[in-house]
């Protein structure tokens, strides 16, 4: 190991190695099946895969423009139009971006700056409040109100100060599954109309809504619309979550921000995997049967785990299933102890909470195969 000869002030020192990462080494650790992280055990569809192949063998391995393959800007704006009647302009609304947390970071280093604020909500996905703070900006949190986890509008009206630049909020919603309606868009729309605050709609989940609900997407509601970023991942619409290729949508004023940092973030993004995607997307079926496809996942394992000592917490979208329990133990603690001595690993919802607020719920993603969710809830069924 090499000493370092120079002692480095963290910019981010409240941070540490993720709950994510402690998780899956304590599963493999112990041979624990690995319902912590949230990505599919199953495969990618073939033809994406020799779609890949294709391309790859046409030579398509140089620098892709900056903003992304025109057949696949061209692809994300028509599906954008068919779902949410938007029309976003190819040439300066569309961006290809390495993963949505490349977009996300990115968005947010186009509109905060040292000593803006960006309201956040807690349960929060983990990537937001390192964004904000790494662009010299501070997060204000404002929670998810239990049980139900919904946005207490009147508190986001408080918390807007002249220094607030940004609404982060995320629609379906890791890690508590909850979706926002087209009334919580109607709130937001109201609580910055007349300021230039911007909002940042985090939709990665969008294809993955359950019970017949519409996904309330920010495109499709034209006065928002107007001020946020749109984004959305290819990764978990694909079951591609390694590729990490996403997109951002937005009016061109904030575009052309954004891109202004994203050509010196990461300029393009890979080339061939683009190129795929946009053949891919012609098939215009898979993201209208992804609900159901998860949606028959989450009714399996909700089946499968319905005599383990929990409560099952309402799950309206994505591929996570949050559930209370019922012992007296702290949340951590208590995943390390189904993880070592039953054999599931989950995630703890208090890591996704700056304080750590423990409300002993736990998160599993059931995006996995029968095989898996049937061979961990007959672990899970030895909880006591
Ligand atoms: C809510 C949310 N936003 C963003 C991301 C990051 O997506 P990507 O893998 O495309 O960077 C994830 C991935 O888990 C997520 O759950």
């Amino acid at each position: 190991m090499l000493a370092a000869s120079i002692k480095l002030q963290s910019r981010l020192p409240a941070v540490g190695t993720t709950i994510f990462t402690v998780m899956s080494a304590l599963a493999n650790e112990h041979r624990a099946i690995n319902l912590s992280q949230g990505f599919p055990d199953f495969d990618s569809p073939p033809e994406l895969l020799e779609a890949v192949g294709r391309h790859m063998r046409a030579q398509r391995n140089q620098y892709a423009p900056m903003a992304g393959v025109l057949a696949l800007r061209e692809a994300i704006a028509a599906k954008v139009q068919t779902l949410y009647g938007a029309s976003y302009e190819v040439d300066s609304e569309v961006t290809v971006t390495a993963g949505a947390t490349q977009a996300i970071f990115t968005a947010v280093a186009a509109v905060i700056g040292a000593g803006d604020e960006a309201i956040v909500f807690e349960p929060v996905y983990d990537s937001y409040v390192p964004s904000i703070e790494l662009n010299g900006g501070r997060a204000v949190i404002c929670r998810l109100e239990l049980p139900d986890y919904r946005i207490n509008w009147q508190k986001v009206r408080e918390a807007i100060t002249p220094r607030t630049k940004m609404i982060i909020i995320n629609s379906p919603n890791n890690p508590i599954g909850s979706v926002l309606t087209r009334a919580d868009l109607d709130e937001l729309a109201a609580i910055v109309r007349d300021t230039d605050i911007a909002v940042l709609s985090d939709e990665v989940y969008e294809h993955v809504v359950f019970d017949g609900t519409a996904h309330a997407s920010v495109a499709a509601h034209e006065e928002l619309a107007a001020r946020s970023f749109v984004v959305s991942s290819f990764g978990k619409t694909y079951h591609v979550t390694g590729w990490k290729v996403a997109y951002c949508i937005a009016p061109k004023a904030l575009m052309t921000e954004f891109r202004k940092a994203h050509q010196f973030i990461v300029f393009t993004v890979n080339s061939v995997m683009q190129h795929a995607l946009a053949d891919f997307m012609q098939n215009t079926g898979w993201y209208r049967e992804l609900g159901i496809f998860y949606q028959q996942k989450r009714d399996q394992f909700r089946a499968l785990i319905k005599d383990a000592p929990f409560e099952l917490l309402p799950c309206g979208g994505t591929y996570f299933q949050c559930v209370r329990y019922r012992h007296d133990e702290p949340d951590v603690a208590f995943t390390r102890r189904l993880t070592i001595d039953i054999g599931v690993a989950a995630i703890p919802v208090s890591a996704f909470y700056s304080d750590g607020f423990d409300a002993h719920v736990i998160r599993f993603c059931f995006a996995k195969s029968t095989a898996t969710l049937e061979a961990a809830a007959a672990r899970l069924a030895k909880l006591v």
